[in-house]
């Protein structure tokens, strides 16, 4: 198993990410494309905007980024490694769920490489690649001497246009119980427009900014009421907790989108920012605790079918959220639990994630066979 290298293609939404990892957990090069300088910063910029204006992710535009990004980024992760195509033992690409127009570009790039070099491919489910690198990370930090043989998890921020929140207790590799899942919008979402209504920075997503400012702030300015308190469930909700911002935000009239370009205007920008702190700090506490009561409940209803649990494991972007981590680090330990929360650039989408799913796959022959070096273009 150590003498695998896998490398892992990552373009569900909009960072094009690859990596390079080894069976036995090694994390040989890790490129997201963001950290790639090539000469297509302009484009990074209407993506910028387009984000912005969106408060998402616009398909056309981030599969024209991916397309653009995705030979030099896995070229950047190949040599990083200092490894050839000829070095790998198999490519494994996130097949969904995502935007299909972005995943085609990952998949086509993967079976380009398969084709060509003769190697085995493996796709990768997306949420199942946010769970499973706990595992990749526990082994590399040594917290366990080998993979947990059971844990459950629950994913958070997925944000594209199948994207939600998931709570699975975990049996094994490919052995899932749902236990709560979106019904409307995730959280991740939530952060986003929340972002976007406030006017903050989206240039790369909009959680981070909501999470900068409302660090303080007076929770009690602004009343929301917690989703769903009265279903008794794990499942999550996030649309009604939307569209509470957004009113709170029109009553007040607040409107920093207006002014979030004019640089030049700094004091009554920075103003109309702590008038709405109220607002951020009351939406990211009700959201993190709508998260947190779901999250109980799946730990008492996870116990019940496995009282052998141990481990509640947090991934996808929204889980590089200090106070989320912090409010169910709380939440986990009054279970007698223990939190499992990779890092912040293992917990937003990343290829190392991919390659390492692909491992676990590649292992237990979960795999297809090269696809014909001759592959037509068109085979979704
Ligand atoms: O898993 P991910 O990187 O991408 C998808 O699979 O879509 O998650 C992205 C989501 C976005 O909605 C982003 O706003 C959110 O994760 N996010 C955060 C933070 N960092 C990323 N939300 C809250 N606080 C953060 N620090
Ligand atoms: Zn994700």
């Amino acid at each position: 198993k150590d003498d695998l290298i896998i490398l892992g293609i990552e373009t569900s939404c909009d960072d094009t990410a690859a990596a390079v990892v080894r069976g036995n957990g090694e994390i040989l090069s890790q490129v997201v494309s963001s950290q790639v300088k090539i000469a297509f910063i302009s484009l990074y910029y209407v993506k910028a905007d387009l984000l912005a204006k969106y408060g998402g992710v616009a398909p056309k535009m981030a599969e024209e980024a991916h397309s653009l990004a995705i030979d030099p980024v896995v070229q950047e992760a190949l040599h990083k490694a200092n490894l050839t195509e000829r070095d790998l033992s198999a490519v494994a690409v996130t097949i969904g769920p995502g935007l299909s127009l972005c995943l085609r570009v990952g998949v086509q790039k993967a079976r380009k490489i398969a084709g060509q070099f003769n190697l085995p491919i493996v796709g990768v489910h997306h949420m199942e690649a946010h769970a499973l690198v706990a595992r990749q990370w526990l082994t590399m930090t040594r917290m366990q001497n080998d993979f947990l043989d059971l844990f459950n998890n629950i994913h958070i921020g997925q944000k594209d246009t199948s994207g939600h929140n998931l709570l699975v207790l975990a049996h094994n590799l490919g052995q899932y119980t749902q236990l709560g899942t979106t019904i409307d919008d995730a959280i991740g979402e939530a952060f986003d427009k929340t972002a976007k209504w406030l006017g903050l920075d989206m240039r790369r997503s909009g959680g981070p900014a909501v999470e900068k400012l409302a660090l303080e702030g007076d929770a009690e300015s602004v009343k929301f009421s917690t989703p769903m308190k009265q279903h008794k469930d794990c499942n999550f909700s996030y649309a009604g907790l939307k569209t509470q911002v957004r009113l709170a935000i029109e009553s007040k009239n607040i409107n920093v989108g207006k002014y979030s370009n004019i640089t030049v205007f700094p004091v009554p920008i920075f103003v109309l920012l702590m008038t709405t702190l109220g607002a951020k700090w009351a939406f990211q506490r009700v959201a993190v605790l709508h998260l947190e009561e779901r999250c109980e409940r799946a730990i008492e209803w996870a116990l019940k079918i496995e009282p052998s649990i141990k481990h509640l494991v947090v991934s996808g972007g929204v889980a590089s959220n200090k106070y989320v981590r912090a409010r169910l680090d709380r939440a986990v330990k009054n279970n007698s639990l223990q939190l499992v929360c990779p890092p912040p650039s293992l917990c937003t989408d990343n290829g190392v994630m991919v390659a390492w799913t692909g491992i676990e796959h590649f292992c237990v022959g979960r795999f297809d066979p090269p696809p014909p070096a001759d592959d037509p273009e068109d085979f979704m």
